[in-house]
């Protein structure tokens, strides 16, 4: 499966989540292709399988370049498995995570005839020192009103990138006796699936599943 992920960024935290989604399916033997929404073509989008198209919010909006894209493309879109996910700080609130309850999520596929078959919403991350002086203030008084963090020295995380995603693990040992984390799945057959994928590319090195927390499938 060829997936492609088209990305709309200015600090970088959805190419982050892009890039992470990007690792597990690349861990369960698909092949992946990032591309930034402006400079994502009519080629990789007909040389797909999947899409995944990610943006961020800013002042409200996701920026014009992922609206133009997606009308752009539409047909090309629809023939295809698909889905959207958008980044920003309201979605930090869990209950502010779906696709009808986050506001930006829910005007921006209002204005679209695109439906986008999967929608998710990923809580962004604040970076106050790294902002200038009006946004960072801008973004303490938004903050302030909605109950958020104003500290001027706080990074936060990406709220779901970041969090553990506890299951199962797949580890790969090296030739130099070296063990490596590849990827986490949720389910115990995801991560099994991978190990029989990478091993039926032929990769020599050794593959294994271990339990790797408390989330996800019970143990078998
Ligand atoms: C100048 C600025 C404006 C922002 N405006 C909003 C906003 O209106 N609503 C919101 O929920 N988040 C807002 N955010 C939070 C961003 O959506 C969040 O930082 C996100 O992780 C940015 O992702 P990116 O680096 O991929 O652009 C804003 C952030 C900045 C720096």
């Amino acid at each position: 499966m060829r997936l492609l992920i088209v990305y709309s960024t200015i600090d970088g935290h959805t190419l982050e989540i892009c890039e992470r989604i990007a690792a597990i399916a690349r861990a369960t033997g698909h092949e992946v292709e990032l591309a930034e929404v402006e400079s994502a073509s009519a080629e990789q989008l007909e040389a797909c399988d999947r899409i995944v198209i990610g943006a961020s919010i800013r002042y409200g909006h996701h920026r014009p370049a992922v609206k133009a894209f997606i009308d752009r493309h539409q047909a090309a879109l629809e023939v295809r498995p698909n889905a959207f996910f958008s980044v920003n700080a309201v979605g930090r609130k869990p209950h502010k995570r779906q696709a009808d309850t986050n506001p930006y999520v829910r005007k921006f596929l209002g204005q679209l005839r695109w439906k986008p078959q999967q929608v998710e919403v990923f809580g962004g991350k604040i970076e106050y020192p790294r902002y200038g002086f009006f946004d960072r203030n801008m973004i303490r008084l938004i903050m302030w009103i909605t109950g958020g963090p104003t500290d001027p020295r706080l990074v936060t995380e990406n709220a779901r990138a970041a969090e553990p995603i506890a299951g199962w693990a797949l580890w790969r040992l090296d030739d130099n006796g070296n063990r490596f984390l590849v990827a986490v799945f949720a389910c115990r057959d995801e991560a099994e699936a991978a190990v029989r994928a990478f091993e039926a590319h032929g990769h020599k090195q050794t593959y294994w599943v271990e339990a790797a927390g408390d989330r996800g499938c019970p143990p078998v």
